[in-house]
């Protein structure tokens, strides 16, 4: 459905136009039917990624190939719905006006726009709100309004920023759902986010990318397989000893209400057993922390400054 291949994208900033190299070479497919999630830190190129993805801005080098055709077909353009990273529209425009206007953009009119809009409005629960200007929504209207647009004519191909920003938990879930709805539908769509909790839910691959390079892809749950557990262990306290013995180890240690909370990765398990047993210690409880995006960013970001160097 989509390939991106060697992507690269200059800017020129700053007074002297000075080049800056954001995306150096990014690597990714989307397959037909799948929701790929493009997950990275805040400034790794995601936003411009998807831009360039659908031309909004020209690419330094490299090709991308949307339904096999190459970037800028005019026809791929119709069966693509874009929700932008902030969905700031012509603010003087109802939500009902906006749908219409982008409705008409691609060529759809009369009573099958109508009918499409009070479709999307309502799916979207916005049709309490569709008579007013989008300068008096609040973030999370704007938000939900924006997906309703993306999805007004209909696309095979949704490529949605940062979907779930802005809205509270009822909002995040509904938006979710909608997703995972036009996924049966046998749409295909490329989103990004930064909570781990979203892309679980709906992704069935993810791209990391970091510093304008894909570092990895695949599924999620293999992905994070190949990152560090840390672990948790709740001591029953018995004296300062122990923990001048752990304060050896460098790890997290904290005193809680007559226990101990020891946190560690899983290289240094060992030897953390090995001192509580020697020092008499009881354990309570030890168990794997939960294994984050976070940490394959962490992971992932002492590579890439290894690669830098
Ligand atoms: N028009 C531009 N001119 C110059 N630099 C830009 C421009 N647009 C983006 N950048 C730079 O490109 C880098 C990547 O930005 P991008 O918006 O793609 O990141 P992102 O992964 O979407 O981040 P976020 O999670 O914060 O949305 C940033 O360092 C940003 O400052
Ligand atoms: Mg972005």
């Amino acid at each position: 459905m989509l390939k991106v291949d060697n992507l690269v994208k200059d800017f020129a900033t700053g007074f002297l136009r000075k080049k800056v190299r954001v995306l150096k070479g990014v690597s990714f497919s989307v397959n037909k039917g799948e929701i790929f999630g493009f997950v990275g830190p805040n400034g790794a190129g995601k936003t411009t990624t998807f831009k360039a993805v659908l031309g909004f801005v020209p690419i330094t080098d490299g090709s991308v190939e949307l339904m096999g055709k190459p970037l800028g077909d005019v026809d791929v353009k119709k069966h693509v719905g874009y929700l932008p990273e902030n969905p700031y529209f012509y603010d003087y425009l109802t939500g009902e006006e906006l749908l219409r206007y982008m409705g008409q953009l691609h060529g759809l009119n009369g009573k099958g726009l109508s009918a499409k809009i009070d479709e999307l409005l309502e799916k979207v629960k916005m049709s309490h709100a569709r008579k007013v200007q989008l300068r008096k929504y609040s973030k999370g209207m704007l938000q939900r309004v924006g997906v309703a647009q993306a999805l007004i004519n209909d696309p095979d191909f949704l490529i949605l920023d940062e979907p779930m920003t802005g809205l509270d938990p009822i909002g995040q879930r509904e938006i979710k759902d909608l997703i995972l709805e036009e996924k049966k539908k046998g749409k295909t769509i490329l989103l990004s986010s930064h909570m781990l909790s979203d892309v679980e839910a709906l992704c069935d691959r993810v791209g990391v990318i970091m510093s304008g390079r894909v570092v990895k892809t695949g599924e999620l749950g293999k992905l994070l397989e190949e990152i560090h557990t840390d672990y948790e262990m709740l001591l029953k306290y018995v004296d300062e000893r122990i923990i001048s013995n752990l304060s050896d180890l460098k790890i997290s240690v904290e005193k809680r209400a007559g226990f101990l909370v020891l946190r560690f990765d899983e290289d240094i398990k060992e030897r953390i057993f090995q001192v509580v047993s020697d020092s008499g210690a009881d354990i309570v409880s030890l168990h794997p922390l939960r294994k984050s995006l976070e940490g394959l960013f962490v992971e992932e970001a002492k590579k890439d400054i290894h690669i830098e160097s």
